[in-house]
């Protein structure tokens, strides 16, 4: 053990030597920053942490291989301090997900930072680093030969937002070299609207400049130090798709944006009338269809319910006749009863809505209760 807590785990591990002077680039590894404690999803992440939680068909994560994958990330460190035992039974050794995946455990939180200094001894020369709360088209590998033209020591990933003070500001020159990181800045400090959308490649070697051991932010601590010391920052801008999934409001837009193929993904479920239904999944005829909708495997649908447009059952649902689902994502195992009414919703696992019940806008944690003709509305 760590003197600060810090376990890393060495399962499979490996003796990491540096790539010969002049090689190819090497395998990349990448470490996702899964360790947060998903505050502002609660009561939904008191039980499931942020990057197991289901975004539409699949766990948050897996979006995220699929990035690294694509752009030829062949192992990821996913530092987690938070529930580590439920990411690790659904992501394994990544075997069944195309990457190889190991995990460096916090005991308590390190912050952004200390997070990427614990998982250090599993990395080699080049370390894409990953917000795990991110979705986003980017295209990961011009990102990486630009940094690599530009022989830059760190680039953060930007993006346009209109409302930058909930992120990092960053602020470029002409050239796209970066001037200045604000953490959370004050409106008075808003000078342009890009902002770190999460996504960091870094030369591990200026991980120096990181403490072990202790608490430390890469956006507080980390950007504006290596900043001071003048070296090398980029700061490339996405202009495509991004979204911090990290609030009710955003994790339901993230649905609305799969489902409305603002973010192409390859759903689990064969195409019918606008929307998709898992082939394990049974929909009754007299079922009220309202595209875009997502039916996962597992669910059951009765006649006379109304499903969309914005629906998303994740699986095992049980819907009962009359119920009206919209605007809403319904996880694992919950049941809505007939006449219930769901909208602008995440009903989390094994929830039990009663008859005629109405739930608008809600946030209902894992097993939770709604008697019959409860209602928030
Ligand atoms: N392992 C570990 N340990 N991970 C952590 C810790 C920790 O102590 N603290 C946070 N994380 C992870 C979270 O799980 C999340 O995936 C990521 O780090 C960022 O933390 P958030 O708490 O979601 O930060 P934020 O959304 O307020 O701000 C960050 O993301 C913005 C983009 O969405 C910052 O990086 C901003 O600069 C950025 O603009
Ligand atoms: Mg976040």
């Amino acid at each position: 053990m760590h003197p600060a807590g810090v376990k890393i785990a060495t399962r499979g591990a490996k003796i990491l030597r540096p790539a010969a002077p002049g090689a190819a680039s090497t395998i990349m590894k990448a470490v996702i920053l899964a360790g947060g404690e998903g505050t502002r999803l609660r009561p939904l992440t008191l039980s499931i942490p942020k990057p197991v939680a289901p975004v539409v068909d699949r766990p948050f994560l897996r979006h995220q291989l699929d990035l690294l994958a694509g752009a030829g990330v062949s192992e990821v460190v996913f530092s987690v301090a938070y529930h580590p035992e439920q990411v690790e039974a659904v992501f394994g050794d990544g075997r069944g997900f195309g990457i190889r995946i190991r995990y460096a455990v916090e005991s308590t939180p390190l912050g952004t930072g200390g997070a990427v200094k614990n998982a250090e001894p599993l990395l080699d020369e080049r370390t894409i680093v990953l917000n795990g709360d991110v979705l986003m088209d980017l295209d990961l590998a011009s990102i990486v030969a630009r940094h690599e033209a530009a022989q830059a020591a760190a680039s953060i990933v930007l993006t346009p937002v209109r409302n930058p003070e909930a992120y990092g500001l960053v602020e470029t020159d002409l050239e796209g070299r970066v001037l200045r990181f604000v953490e959370k800045p004050r409106p008075e400090q808003i000078r342009t609207n890009t902002i770190n959308a999460g996504v960091y490649v870094l030369e591990t070697p200026v991980l120096e400049l990181m403490p072990p051991g202790v608490q430390y932010s890469i956006e507080r601590g980390f950007f504006p130090t290596l900043l001071e010391r003048g070296d090398r920052v980029l700061g490339p801008v996405h202009e495509g798709y991004w979204i911090d999934i990290g609030t009710p409001q955003q994790y339901l837009q993230v649905h609305h944006d799969i489902l409305a193929r603002r973010f192409p993904v390859e759903l689990d479920g064969e195409p019918r009338a606008g929307g998709w239904i898992h082939k394990d999944a049974t929909v009754s005829e007299g079922t009220a269809l309202e595209a875009p909708f997502y039916v996962g495997p597992g669910c059951r649908v009765e006649p006379g319910a109304h499903l969309g447009p914005n629906a998303v059952l994740v699986a095992d649902v049980h819907v009962a006749p009359g119920a009206r689902v919209r605007d809403s994502v319904i996880w694992r195992a919950a049941r809505i009863g007939p006449e219930a009414e769901v909208a602008k919703s995440v009903v989390g696992p094994g929830v039990a809505l009663g008859r005629s019940s109405r739930l608008v806008g809600g946030l209902l944690g894992e097993g939770s209760v709604l008697s019959d003709y409860s209602r928030n509305s």
